[in-house]
């Protein structure tokens, strides 16, 4: 982890390196920039990547949406691992995502990405619903988000969505009920992966008699 001040952007920026399916991908943290938790790479977002590693999860050829990117440290490595990716998050975030985006991913796997503005609740709607994979980590924290969650990911979930969603289920406020009442009054969602408090949920559409 390195600290260093950059001119550029007139704030401190903070850096860390890791090693995920076999890729080099440095982060830059754009502390002091008042982006709040979206300046942190938090342990869920790593379980997820661990996760794509060790299933050898491959995204080439899919449609992939990432929610709350922050860093943007889940979607940069599903571009890498072949993925179209839109990464989304509230806009005074996307820079931070961009930055990293430009620093770990070639100039000729771009044409595979986009950055775009998405409040949950409020934006969904200007996004086509046809994605293969909505990734979300740490994303279940703050209870008054959740309904507008629930709506952001019922907009995204079709026939063929599969979701994965890595939440901490011990330590966010509100994460286990979230997880074991909300999600599924509206889709089948399955755990699939632990570490430490932080778990991995695969989640897709309900169909008709799931719940029985
Ligand atoms: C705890 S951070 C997790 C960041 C990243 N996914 C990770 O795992 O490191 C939660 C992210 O969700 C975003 N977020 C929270 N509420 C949101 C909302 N209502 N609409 C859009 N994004 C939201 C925040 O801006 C933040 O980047």
């Amino acid at each position: 982890m390195s600290s260093i001040v950059d001119s550029r952007f007139s704030m401190e920026l903070e850096e860390k390196e890791y090693e995920l399916c076999g890729h080099p991908v440095k982060i830059t943290m754009f502390k002091g920039a008042s982006l709040g938790v979206s300046s942190y790479v938090w342990g869920p977002g790593l379980v997820l990547c661990r996760y794509f590693e060790a299933e050898k999860i491959d995204f080439t050829g899919k449609k992939v949406i990432e929610l709350g990117s922050g860093t943007g440290i889940v979607g940069i490595l599903a571009v890498l691992l072949g993925g179209d990716v839109t990464m989304t998050d509230r806009s005074d975030v996307l820079k931070q995502i961009e930055y990293n985006l430009i620093a770990n991913v070639p100039l000729s796997s771009r044409h595979r990405t986009k950055i775009r503005a998405l409040e949950w609740g409020n934006d969904q709607h200007k996004f086509p619903a046809d994605f293969d994979i909505v990734l979300g980590s740490d994303l279940v924290y703050s209870p008054s988000q959740f309904s507008k969650l629930l709506q952001t990911l019922l907009h995204f979930c079709n026939d063929n969505t599969i979701m994965y969603l890595c939440s901490d289920v011990k330590y966010r406020e509100g994460s286990a009920r979230f997880h074991d009442k909300l999600l599924p009054e509206k889709f089948s969602s399955e755990l699939i992966h632990t570490s430490g408090s932080s778990c991995v949920f695969k989640v897709t559409k309900k169909v008709p008699g799931d719940e029985y």
